[in-house]
């Protein structure tokens, strides 16, 4: 890890707020994180927002499934109260309303738009998500992740601007093959990969690597002697100083 390791906000500073929400993110943009980290899904009426899981019931007050709620109907649940009632007035947002809220800071904050798509295939994520991009003119801002390997590979065909990074789990030892294959610029990976000599061998073909989720201080130091770029966490806040 050079000393020059950026931070970014993993869904946001979800230790601090609920994830995936305007408030977490903007209180990593007022700390000055580098970056923040967020998941992509599709409503019913083909609306992309931002949510982790398939289904609401753990981060809002709904029930059922992102695919089968309207935007309309999804901005009716509280995203809030599920982590505290100080937030019961936090929405599901859009990626849309985060992008354009990204345009009005004072810096250029990284945004990871990580594709949930590896358990429902949404159609056209891909696309939209790319269009939405360069109809913001945030093509130099973001940064396209998925464990979805058809998903990574469906983005170089429709864009080759935008950056994409391969997310994967563990040390799998074909995974620098994937990479090219994909065409993809960088990897995101656990600690365990970029303490390898795998991880090692990456960062010499030039891959940056950005570890999630690093959510204490003995797992950021085990990283001092790594190639990590970027250590994506849920508390921002203890890391920056670094
Ligand atoms: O993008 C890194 C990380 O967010 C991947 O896992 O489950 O937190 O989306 P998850
Ligand atoms: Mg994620």
């Amino acid at each position: 890890m050079s000393n020059k390791v950026e931070i970014f906000a993993h869904r946001g500073i979800s230790g601090l707020y609920p994830e995936n929400t305007m408030a977490a993110f903007k209180a990593a943009a007022e700390i000055g994180a580098h970056g923040i980290e967020l998941d992509v899904q599709i409503s019913q009426d083909g609306e992309l927002v931002i949510i982790h899981d398939e289904r609401i019931e753990r981060t809002t007050n709904g029930v059922g499934y992102v695919k089968d709620l309207t935007l309309n109907r999804l901005k009716q649940y509280d995203a809030g109260s599920w982590f505290h009632v100080d937030f019961q007035n936090e929405r599901i947002p859009t990626l849309n309303e985060v992008l354009e809220w990204v345009k009005t800071l004072s810096y250029k904050l990284i945004v990871n738009i990580e594709l949930k798509n590896d358990r429902i295939k949404y159609e056209n994520l891909e696309e939209k998500v790319v269009r939405l991009i360069h109809e913001l003119n945030l093509d130099q801002q973001c940064i396209i992740s998925s464990f979805n390997r058809d998903s990574l590979k469906k983005i170089y065909e429709i864009d080759q601007k935008i950056e994409t990074a391969l997310l994967f789990q563990g040390v799998p030892t074909d995974v620098l093959n994937i990479a090219k294959n994909l065409h993809v610029q960088a990897l995101h990976c656990e600690a365990v990969f970029a303490q390898s000599i795998l991880g090692r061998k990456a960062s010499l073909a030039g891959y940056p690597m950005r570890v999630y989720t690093i959510n204490t201080l003995e797992d950021f130091h085990s990283l001092e002697n790594t190639c990590a770029s970027v250590v994506m966490t849920d508390f921002p806040q203890m890391f920056l100083s670094f």
